[in-house]
């Protein structure tokens, strides 16, 4: 049986179009669920698109007070899960079921510019205001602390002098779809 992947996603869902693209008629992994914390999010239109079941988290206290969002998981037979774009802390509840099978991506060079608020274009907003001369991306296992865990890839990019943070975003996302989906493959491959 093919592993089965969640993506968990926020927003427009770029990352996670990428990865389901990629395991489209994959030998061994398959994206099997796509949960977002908002109904209306983007990666809920790309999930259909593809036939693939979606799950909306309805509420912050029942993904921190119930374990609802875990039997959904269970039901789906998901064994890893990739965060692209998803922005709650994940609750101890998820990483006990799942230790070390939840990924994430963060698109900076942890552990600089990382931690609570530091997420989308605040990242790139930091970086440019540092006068950074590169940034990147860092693929992480997900621990109770916002990107803290065990780094698996990091990834470089040359910043201009003249970059503003969306130019800075452009280049950092560019690098996330060229090796996010490659990264998974290579730790759900290692997976017993
Ligand atoms: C990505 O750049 C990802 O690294 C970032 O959100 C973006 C989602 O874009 N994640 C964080 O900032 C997490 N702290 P997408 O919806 O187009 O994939």
């Amino acid at each position: 049986m093919k592993k089965r992947l969640a993506i968990f996603a926020s927003g427009s869902g770029s990352n996670a179009k990428k990865i389901v693209e990629y395991f489209k008629d994959h030998p061994t992994i398959e994206v099997a669920l796509v949960v977002s914390n908002k109904a209306n999010a983007g990666v809920l239109d790309i999930a259909k698109s593809f036939n693939i079941e979606t799950y909306v988290i309805p509420s912050k206290a029942e993904f921190t007070q119930t374990e609802t969002l875990l039997q959904e998981l269970y039901v789906s037979q998901i064994d890893f899960i990739v965060l692209a774009g998803f922005l709650w802390l994940i609750p101890e509840y998820l990483i006990e079921a799942y230790p070390n099978r939840i990924v994430n991506i963060h698109p900076a060079l942890l552990p600089k510019y990382g931690g609570i608020g530091m997420h989308g274009i605040h990242v790139h907003t930091a970086v440019v205001a540092a006068g950074e001369k590169e940034s990147g991306i860092t693929i992480h296992y997900v621990d109770r602390v916002y990107d803290n865990g065990e780094h698996l890839f990091q990834a470089k990019v040359m910043l201009e002098p003249t970059d503003t943070p969306a130019v800075v975003q452009q280049k950092v996302l560019a690098l996330e779809h060229a090796n996010f989906a490659q990264v998974i493959e290579k730790v759900v491959n290692t997976l017993p």
